[in-house]
């Protein structure tokens, strides 16, 4: 594939927040968006990563609706910047937010570009108590419609019920039946059946197709006209097979792509991962070859990997490394990509930017940063002061933790009981005094499993931790920062 514009990297993966990544792009340079930011679900995830159970986490941070929209705002106004005038805009939410979402886009984008709200059934039938089943994410769709923008009509199958009523099977498995050739805006036409004059109201493309095409299967007929039994045309006699149709134009209501399946070979374990062929479909809708694609909330790429397989240019953006680094894995795994700047340079492969940091540079940063940056690329939330932290820098959030009344007054995330603390120490070679402390620490605040990133353990640091757990039965989970830093844990996360 070649580079479309000189003016913009393409086929590259920016880590880091997206509004001041977005910056970077120049104005009106992206055929279409796709975004899927963390929900206003006061909900954080954490996910189990493959069999040793590696954390990785994000939440979704926002307190109210409100803040949420706030944190959006800027964020979709850069997005509107970038894009193209004949491009289009998919912003896929949920029911927590999305009536505020679309009053913010109409206001961004123009309450008259809007085209759809995309159903997509997500998930099957359950029970939610004294209230109907949610079972559907909403897709908003926006395009300008002055400009006029990319629209590739795309069709579902036939059901079942309409196919038995209206259709007849052959011997061979297909589907046929005669159709009315009259056309009311055509004049009567008369032509050579046989030998005899037929008069026939017909179309004439119609007509052209009656006796240019060959012999069907179809008993009865000849060539694509079915007889009478006085070997005359019937009424409704133009045969149209059913696998020469295009389909039912696709609507608005998506129920026909599954949520990923727990033991679905796509599956990577990322928390809101979407399934490839949601992707896919946007992408041909309302994109061409070549066009670029901007997912500017990537998660584990799933935006990335389809653009890429329908050989469209695409540009992604996510805050997490990790995140960043799984997207890459999966790229060179799924779509054999190199991730190679020489490669990039020569129009192949991907690259990644602005990985935070070296392992040299996180020696020498102010230690509070090296703290965010340890508890940020496992997924957790640092705590918001620095003092008085009681041996604990950052808390991971596991998914299903429910809010508590008291906590959500207090206005913070402390409001969730369910959470695995971090402790996050600068230093070579941790020993076992600093242990010592997080072990209070978490007998505590009564966690049964804690995370200590550091550069390295002692040995006396590790055995405590396993005598920690034969005493107590609580778990420390001790992690280099090398281990965070190299491909190791996205190879054990994947
Ligand atoms: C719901 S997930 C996207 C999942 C994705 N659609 C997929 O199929 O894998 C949202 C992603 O947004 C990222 N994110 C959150 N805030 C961000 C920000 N300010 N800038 C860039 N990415 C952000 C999170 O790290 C997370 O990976």
């Amino acid at each position: 594939m070649a580079k479309p514009s000189s003016l913009l990297d393409t086929r590259v993966i920016y880590c880091g927040d997206n509004l001041e990544q977005l910056k970077k792009l120049p104005d009106a340079c992206i055929d279409l968006i796709y975004i899927d930011p963390p929900f206003n679900s006061n909900r954080n995830y954490e996910v189990f990563w493959g069999e040793t159970k590696e954390k990785r986490s994000f939440d979704d941070r926002h307190e109210s609706t409100q803040a949420y929209i706030e944190f959006m705002r800027p964020r979709c106004v850069e997005l509107a910047r970038v894009l193209k005038k004949t491009g289009s805009f998919y912003y896929h939410c949920d029911w927590h937010a999305s009536h505020y979402v679309k009053v913010m886009l109409d206001q961004i984008l123009g309450e008259n570009n809007f085209q759809n709200e995309i159903v997509w059934k997500r998930t099957s039938a359950h029970n939610d108590p004294h209230r109907y089943g949610n079972i559907h994410d909403t897709i908003l769709f926006y395009a300008q419609t002055k400009e006029g923008f990319t629209w590739n009509p795309q069709y579902t199958a036939y059901t079942k019920e309409y196919v038995d009523a209206e259709w007849q099977e052959l011997p061979s498995g297909r589907f046929f039946k005669g159709e009315n050739m009259l056309d009311p805006q055509n004049k009567m036409e008369e032509f050579d059946f046989k030998g005899t004059t037929a008069r026939w109201r017909t179309n004439r493309e119609g007509m052209m197709e009656l006796w240019n095409a060959p012999q069907t299967e179809v008993p009865n007929s000849h060539g694509r006209v079915l007889l009478r039994k006085d070997g005359l045309p019937r009424k409704r006699c133009r045969i149209v097979f059913l696998d020469e149709l295009p389909g039912v134009a696709l609507q608005s209501w998506w129920g026909d792509i599954s949520p990923l399946a727990g033991g679905s070979r796509e599956r990577l374990g990322y928390p809101t991962q979407k399934p490839l062929p949601l992707l896919e479909r946007i992408i041909k809708s309302s994109s061409n070859e070549n066009d670029i694609v901007l997912d500017a909330f990537c998660g584990c790429g799933t935006a990335l990997v389809a653009a890429q397989t329908l050989n469209r240019q695409w540009i992604g953006i996510d805050i997490s490394p990790t995140a960043c680094r799984v997207m890459a894995k999966r790229l060179r795994d799924v779509c054999r990509m190199k991730e190679d700047e020489n490669y990039w340079l020569h129009g192949k492969g991907f690259v990644v930017r602005d990985l935070p940091w070296t392992e040299k540079q996180l020696r020498t940063i102010p230690p509070f940063e090296f703290e965010n940056w340890a508890v940020i690329a496992l997924g957790g939330i640092p705590n918001k002061t620095q003092v008085g932290d009681m041996g604990i820098d950052g808390r991971i959030y596991p998914i299903g933790s429910e809010p508590t009344a008291a906590g959500k007054e207090a206005g913070q995330l402390d409001f969730m009981d369910d959470w695995y603390p971090i402790q996050v120490k600068q230093m070579d070679k941790t020993g076992r005094p600093d242990i010592d402390k997080f072990e209070a620490a978490m007998m505590r605040t009564k966690r049964k499993k804690g995370f200590f990133v550091s550069f390295d353990f002692s040995s006396d640091a590790l055995r405590e931790i396993d005598q920690f757990f034969r005493r107590e039965h609580i778990v420390i989970i001790p992690l280099t920062v090398r281990e965070i830093l190299d491909e190791t844990i996205a190879q054990r996360l994947a």
